[in-house]
């Protein structure tokens, strides 16, 4: 499996006050601390800690979804494509999307979105808008004013393929907000040659009891977590092609760790089967097939 650095975190550029008990436990938050990080506060470090009392390798469970994501983002760009929309980009880290892709192909464009202002804030200070970045603040529940956004800032040209990366945020959004919905019509937006990269929680391989441990540490979080099935993950791929997950491999979703793994076999490991993962791709709009009864252009008439 690709395992984490060997100092897991980011900056630590922002230094809570460490004793602070004030407000909900933050999804962002809690996120960093399971990488490792420093910008969280007490009441997150405790609701992962409480995670941890039943699923050890929380850790290393992050970092396979983590490695999932920016392995996913340099693989589209070994693809070719200069453009990326981050969606529930969390806290900055030592690499950020932009940073990964840029080693490929300089100049490749990010935008960064979140629905959270605090995120939005740390982004912005720590990851200042350059000529290929933007931070901004959507939430996408809401992908028409999302795509709004995002076409007034103009970074993203919607005319040309993107990379949409949707890591670990889709089991923040309930059913009755139609996760599966929303996504679709972010991508009906997206130009044919597009790709999707997409993870997601699941409690298909762990117990009811951590399973329970897993959604109750959430309770209290802005963003409660909905943990999805093997199948409900696949549904979110619906129209696109799925890309096999390695090669000579069938295209199907994934463990975190198998994606692109360079050692399948420790890959396939407890760590990563907290993920489902996958990446799919927005094939050209075929051609009508002709019925016979359309009429001729009118400058051949
Ligand atoms: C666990 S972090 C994932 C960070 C990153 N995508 C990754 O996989 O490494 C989840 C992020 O999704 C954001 N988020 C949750 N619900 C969202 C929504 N409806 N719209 C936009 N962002 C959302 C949270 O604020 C948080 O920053």
């Amino acid at each position: 499996m690709n395992g984490p650095p060997a100092r897991p975190g980011n900056h630590g550029a922002w230094t809570p006050d460490p004793g602070t008990h004030d407000g909900p436990p933050n999804i962002a938050r809690m996120y960093d601390y399971c990488l490792g990080g420093n910008d969280n506060l007490a009441v997150d470090r405790e609701a992962v800690e409480r995670m941890r009392a039943v699923l050890p390798e929380l850790g290393p469970a992050a970092w396979a979804n983590r490695s999932f994501h920016q392995r996913a983002a340099i693989w589209m760009a070994h693809q070719g494509i200069a453009q990326f929309i981050d969606i529930g980009c969390g806290l900055p880290r030592r690499e950020n999307t932009h940073q990964a892709v840029q080693k490929v192909i300089p100049a490749t464009r990010v935008a960064y979105v979140d629905h959270d202002p605090m995120v939005i804030t740390l982004a912005k200070a720590l990851l200042p808008p350059t000529e290929d970045t933007c931070v901004i603040l959507a939430d996408l529940r809401d992908p028409a004013s999302l795509l709004a956004t995002l076409r007034l800032d103009g970074l993203i040209e919607f005319a040309q393929p993107t990379g949409l990366l949707v890591t670990a945020v889709l089991q923040f959004v309930d059913d009755a907000s139609d996760p599966g919905g929303c996504l679709a019509q972010l991508i009906a937006a997206l130009a044919p040659g597009s790709y999707v990269a997409l993870s997601h929680m699941t409690a298909d391989r762990i117990s009811p009891r951590a399973a329970a441990a897993l959604t109750g540490s959430y309770r209290d979080a802005a963003d409660h977590l909905h943990l999805r099935t093997r199948a409900d993950v696949e549904m979110f791929f619906s129209g696109l092609d799925l890309v096999p997950p390695r090669k000579g491999a069938r295209p199907r979703i994934s463990w975190a760790g198998l994606w692109h793994a360079e050692d399948p076999a420790e890959a396939a490991d407890g760590r990563s089967q907290l993920w489902w993962v996958g990446v799919g791709y927005k094939p050209p709009v075929s051609a009508p097939i002709s019925d016979g009864t359309r009429q001729a252009p009118a400058d051949a008439r």
